[in-house]
């Protein structure tokens, strides 16, 4: 079996339904549930015996050397992070806490289960982490995109404890032996997605009438990646990836954000005309702009399709469009974890 962190989140929760759509092999769940984190999302696995849920935080060293005892899993897979960059710059001191410590907690661990495997399972078992290209930082226009040489320059508080992070996972590589394989990836979007970020967000608000936010200009360059092409990624990276390597994953999707806001619009007119008969672009409004904002995000995906071969099987227009027919299609999840109902829920269902 294999042992998911953060698998109530978007990215992670995507990943296991992905795996067990796909796979026999069971999942451990780890995940803390955090705002970002819903169970509703794995509402489906209710039923299946290969899916087990635990609510616990990577921080936990003791929680986690037990489930690791207990489990005996092949791979652990760590999603689980503070992931939004405004909650970052708001308040970083979650930031720190779980993507830095929580990271090394998680990594000693690990460490401590995997010293003690026999000779064939130790060398079998991987750590892989999921990070992101927010570690290098920014591009100008013209900046061929990002390589997996390109050095580590993050700007928020989020990608620096991402980066940090990072090292951390490489240092346990070379100091302690531990098989580790990192990816970095660039902007996801898709089902499940937490409508505190960009695209959702649009999506919703659009829906409710509300004001389309655009921070500064909206000439900002996102290279987006629809949540599926990131996980067949990760399968991908975890079956066949070099130990000790890092893989950039992106979906060559360059979009300014304006654009992004603009194509959901269109598509939101022609599937869903607002009764009064406007354009959803008239809500769009320009608001003060993120505090270090970076300008371009875009990735080089090039060593895993030449080692690995994996490509992205969605463009940004065949992706964008099965989103925004998700959240028309899934009024009852976004409800859920809108409406403060969901956050009831877990309080009553884990206690305090
Ligand atoms: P998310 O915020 O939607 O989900 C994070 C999940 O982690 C939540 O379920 C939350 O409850 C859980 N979590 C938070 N702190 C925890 C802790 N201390 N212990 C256990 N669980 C905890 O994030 P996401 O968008 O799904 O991102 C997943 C990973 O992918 C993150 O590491 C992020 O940095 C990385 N990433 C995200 C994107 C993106 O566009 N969203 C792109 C590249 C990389
Ligand atoms: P976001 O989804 O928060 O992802 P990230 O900051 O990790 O790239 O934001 C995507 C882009 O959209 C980013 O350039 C910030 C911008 N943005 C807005 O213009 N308005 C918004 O309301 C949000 C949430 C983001």
């Amino acid at each position: 079996m294999i042992l998911v962190t953060g698998g109530a989140g978007f990215i992670g929760g995507n990943f296991v339904l992905d795996w067990l759509a796909q796979s026999d092999e069971p999942v451990i769940n780890v995940d803390k549930l955090t705002y970002a984190g819903n169970t509703d999302t794995l509402k489906s696995l209710a039923q299946n015996p290969a899916h087990v849920f635990v609510r616990a935080d990577i921080g936990d060293r003791e929680v986690l050397g037990k489930l690791l005892a207990e489990h005996r899993p092949r791979a652990v897979i760590n999603f689980a992070a503070e992931s939004h960059v405004d909650r970052s710059i708001t308040g970083p001191g979650e930031f720190i806490q779980t993507n830095v410590v929580g990271t090394f907690n998680l990594l000693e661990a690990v460490r401590a289960y995997w010293t003690d495997l026999p000779a064939d399972d130790k060398a079998a078992f991987r750590f892989l982490h999921v990070s992101t290209d927010e570690v290098y930082g920014t591009l100008s226009a013209t900046d061929a995109p990002f390589a997996e040489t390109n050095r580590y320059e993050p700007n928020s508080p989020y990608s620096a404890s991402k980066a940090a992070s990072d090292h951390l996972v490489r240092a346990w590589h070379h100091t302690y032996g531990l098989p580790v394989l990192t990816t970095n990836c660039s902007n996801n979007y898709g089902p499940y997605h937490f409508p505190e970020k960009l695209i959702p967000l649009v999506i919703l608000n659009a829906l409710a009438g509300k004001p389309l936010p655009i921070y500064g200009d909206g000439q900002q360059i996102r290279d987006w990646l629809y949540v599926k092409d990131h996980c067949s990624a990760i399968r991908r990276v975890l079956q066949d990836g070099r130990l000790g390597e890092t893989y950039n994953v992106g979906g060559w999707n360059e979009k300014a954000n304006l654009d992004v806001v603009n194509t959901i619009c269109s598509i939101l007119d022609e599937i869903k005309p607002r009764a009064d008969g406007a354009a959803y672009a008239s809500q769009i409004t320009y608001v003060q702009d993120r505090p270090g904002h970076d300008r371009r995000y875009a990735i080089d995906a090039r060593k895993l399709e030449r080692e690995l071969g994996w490509k992205p099987a969605e463009t940004f227009e065949t992706g964008i469009r099965k989103t925004v027919q998700w959240y028309l299609d899934n009024q009852d999840w976004v409800g859920n974890v809108t409406s403060g109902a969901y956050r009831d829920w877990v309080a009553q269902q884990y206690g305090a």
